[in-house]
């Protein structure tokens, strides 16, 4: 764990742990998310995470742990915390049969917002989600991403300084997908806490200053992107050929090679330095060997996922880094 003092985190867990009936879900887990950073929670379905985020956001008690969020103490004044936090749950809190105005200004009411306060933080959050035109409609006529987007918005409602977000891009197209990214990276730069969970290792990557891997009711590894990455090898530099006489040749020549006869494509393990690269290359004219494409592939989370889970249920997201 870092130096961050606890006043300085906006979320802290100790030991927390879950079990419903004899089944252990949660096994004594350790959190810090450093107030004004994003946290990511990264594991596949029924790892455990929307129970980490119900236990956080006071919704369902843990069975053990201390917990502390917004520097309030969970077991001890959970009205506070629930004074900090908001919450975008993995299924949507948006009421169909109402328009996505009304939805937001049912949500001013719960937080005791005056009539006219309450309007006009509907309409600048509307606004701000790109909701306006579509305000008057009922949400049952939304898109997954204007839904989530409503979701969002409707959480922002009470200015929390904390936000829990479960799978905010499970099941949306990649181009909402990615206006969800720019959400979230624009609640941060406003200095919001934001605990996200995800099933896609690009996400926590593009997303996250940490990132922690939940596996078997445990934390497999936490640490920020790059960190994660250098607990497992896998680099390598990927030569594809056209020509199998080639390849056959390049695939003789080069002993330490992992050989992929079907794709005609050679991998070789690297760092993907410089230094590396410049060995490779020169290792490559030496044995007269031209390949008719060359890849660098730097350990991605998928690589960390794999050595650490053996799990082999999360979608393979091929990242080749062409340098
Ligand atoms: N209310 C409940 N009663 C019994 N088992 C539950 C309950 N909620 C979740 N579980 C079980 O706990 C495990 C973790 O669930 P969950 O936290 O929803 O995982 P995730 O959000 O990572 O997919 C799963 O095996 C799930 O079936
Ligand atoms: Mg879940």
């Amino acid at each position: 764990m870092t130096s961050t003092t606890s006043h300085s985190l906006g979320i802290a867990a100790k030991g927390l742990r879950k079990a419903y009936g004899d089944k252990t879900v949660l096994d004594g887990i350790d959190l810090a998310v450093p107030a004004g950073t994003v946290f990511a929670l990264l594991g596949p379905n029924g790892a455990g995470k929307t129970t980490a985020v119900k236990i956080l956001s006071t919704l369902i008690a843990a069975d053990a742990g201390e917990l502390r969020v917004g520097g309030h103490d969970l077991a001890v004044d959970p009205q506070a915390v629930r004074a900090a936090i908001g919450v975008t749950g993995q299924f949507s809190a948006v009421d169909g049969l109402i328009t996505g105005e009304e939805n937001m200004l049912l949500m001013a009411d719960l937080h005791h917002l005056p009539r006219k306060e309450g309007r006009r933080v509907a309409a600048e959050l509307l606004a701000r989600f790109d909701l306006t035109e579509a305000a008057k409609k009922p949400a049952s006529t939304y898109s997954g991403g204007m839904k989530r987007r409503l979701d969002i918005a409707m959480t922002l409602v009470g200015s929390p300084r904390i936000i829990f977000l479960d799978e905010p891009t499970t099941g949306l197209d990649p181009r909402s997908r990615h206006t969800m990214w720019g959400i979230i990276r624009t609640l941060v730069a406003d200095g919001v806490t934001v605990f996200l969970t995800t099933q896609y290792l690009d996400e926590a990557d593009e997303l996250a200053d940490r990132i922690a891997v939940l596996n078997d009711g445990r934390i497999a590894a936490e640490g920020s992107a790059e960190e994660l990455k250098r607990l497992v090898p896998g680099g390598h530099v990927r030569l594809r050929f056209s020509d199998p006489a080639a390849y056959q040749s390049a695939a003789t020549a080069l002993r330490e090679v992992t050989r992929d006869d079907e794709a005609l494509s050679l991998q070789i393990p690297s760092d993907g330095s410089q230094r590396e690269l410049r060995a490779v290359l020169d290792w490559l004219d030496a044995a007269g060997i031209e390949a008719d494409e060359l890849t660098v592939h730097t350990p991605d989370l998928d690589d960390v996922f794999f050595a650490l889970t053996g799990d082999s249920k999360i979608p393979h997201q091929a990242k080749e880094n062409v340098r």
